[in-house]
């Protein structure tokens, strides 16, 4: 009896505290703050560590991977270092517009050594926090200056943190046509006529080469079109360089739609990142380029991106850009750099035509040329979102649900068990 009776007391007693917790949280100041979906490629990489099997692999995270599946840090990059760390410079802060050296030679390398817009000075570039940051600096201004159009046109797909920049920005997403599954290739009819379509003066999304997630980029004949219908319709170009370089090796072959554009009189702005390029991911290192039509508009510009700034984060981190300046700036060091360029793509080209003819090897019969056509460091395999489960489940091969794969990811070692793994789920 006294047993039972103490029993009840401690239950009453766990019902009051459990109520206490609940009306506590109830009452709370966030308890109305539903839990958020996790990001879905940082998801990938959480499954993957969970994993044991031994030939598990990760093709979901962007990031450039050796042959040995290792992260890789450029040899001009630690040359770059060391050259820094014997200076022992200070660590004052930065201008809020960044190290005047980097944001010289970021605009040069994206726009060209000879670059009329250069010789001019009818341009602003500013050091931002890598690409997202100086998408979101560039999306910021839009909003307050560019009065003509809100709307802001992605290809679809684009890269996922597009939407939310320019959305959190105050812009309204639109989206035209860019993929065509059944080419697994640009559509470039589908594009044209949705570009042409948009209200005069809207905001137009490019990525300058080396499409995130598709891999596909228009041909030169294509970019033309579009340029055209740009200028016909005054439209604003808003190019996206994330990958200068890593489409084709070749930096100033993947900035030629940006310099063509420029070349047609089209003043565009523009957002660039060395996170994969220098493979300075961590060190969050890019610029943002407004190009003007005069240097008295890119220094009123410059004073208001200032203005945009500093309430944001003040200033921009000063390691990376010094690393990055250091080697655009050091004429032994820029030559080595654009080799290990040179080398990540080709690294990248050659897992491609692995992947190919592997498949083939496996005795795949269907057509897998636009693994090999598509460029820079994402393909977009064609898989369905069950052959995509398949291939994690049975194969501890992992990447994001609409079969989009970081091609830095595959090696020598594996690119067989990928073949083997994806004809599998494809027979
Ligand atoms: C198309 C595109 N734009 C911008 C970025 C920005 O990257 P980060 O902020 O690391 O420079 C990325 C990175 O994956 C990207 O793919």
């Amino acid at each position: 009896m006294a047993m039972l009776s103490s029993r009840r007391i401690l239950s009453t007693v766990a019902h009051h505290q459990g109520l206490a917790a609940l009306s506590a949280r109830a009452s709370s100041t966030w308890s109305h703050v539903e839990m958020g979906a996790p990001d879905p490629i940082l998801g990938v990489t959480e499954a993957f560590k969970r994993d044991n099997n031994s030939k598990k692999m990760n093709l979901g995270v962007g990031a450039y991977r050796d042959d040995s599946g290792k992260p890789f840090v450029l040899s001009s990059v630690r040359k770059a270092e060391a050259q820094i760390a014997a200076k022992k410079l200070d660590k004052e802060y930065l201008p809020i517009g960044g190290l005047a050296d980097f944001n010289k030679a970021c605009a040069a390398l994206a726009l060209g050594d000879n670059s009329e817009v250069i010789k001019s000075g009818r341009y602003i570039t500013v050091q931002t926090i890598s690409g997202t940051g100086s998408l979101r600096v560039g999306a910021n201004f839009l909003q307050r200056f560019y009065k003509s159009s809100r709307e802001v046109y992605l290809p679809k797909p684009s890269w996922g943190n597009h939407t939310p920049i320019f959305r959190d920005a105050g812009l309204e997403i639109k989206s035209y046509r860019y993929y065509d599954p059944k080419t697994c290739g640009f559509d470039a009819a589908g594009a044209l006529e949705d570009i042409s379509k948009t209200p005069e003066q809207a905001i137009i999304l490019f990525h300058a080469c080396a499409h995130n997630p598709t891999g596909v980029d228009p041909k030169p004949d294509q970019w033309k079109e579009l340029a055209a219908i740009i200028k016909q319709r005054n439209l604003f170009p808003f190019f996206d360089m994330a990958y200068q370089g890593f489409a084709s090796g070749d930096a100033d072959r993947d900035a030629w739609a940006l310099r063509y554009f420029i070349d047609q009189g089209i003043n565009l702005v523009l957002s660039q990142s060395y996170a994969k390029n220098m493979g300075l991911y961590g060190e969050r290192v890019g610029g943002f380029t407004v190009v003007c039509s005069d240097s008295d508009e890119a220094k009123r510009v410059e004073s208001q991106l200032k203005i945009l700034i500093r309430p944001m984060y003040s200033n921009p981190p000063l390691n990376g850009a010094r690393i990055a300046a250091t080697i655009m700036n050091t004429a032994e060091l820029r030559t080595e750099w654009l080799e290990e360029v040179k080398g990540m793509a080709n690294r990248i080209i050659s897992m491609r035509e692995q992947l190919v003819s592997n498949l083939k090897k496996e005795g795949s019969i269907h057509n897998w040329q636009h693994i090999i056509d598509q460029i820079g460091m994402f393909c977009y395999t064609g898989l369905k979102p069950e052959q995509v489960e398949r291939l994690t489940k049975e194969f501890s091969i992992y990447m994001t649900k609409d079969g989009r794969i970081s091609v830095a990811g595959i090696t020598s070692a594996n690119v067989g068990y990928l073949a083997h793994g994806i004809h599998k789920v494809s027979k």
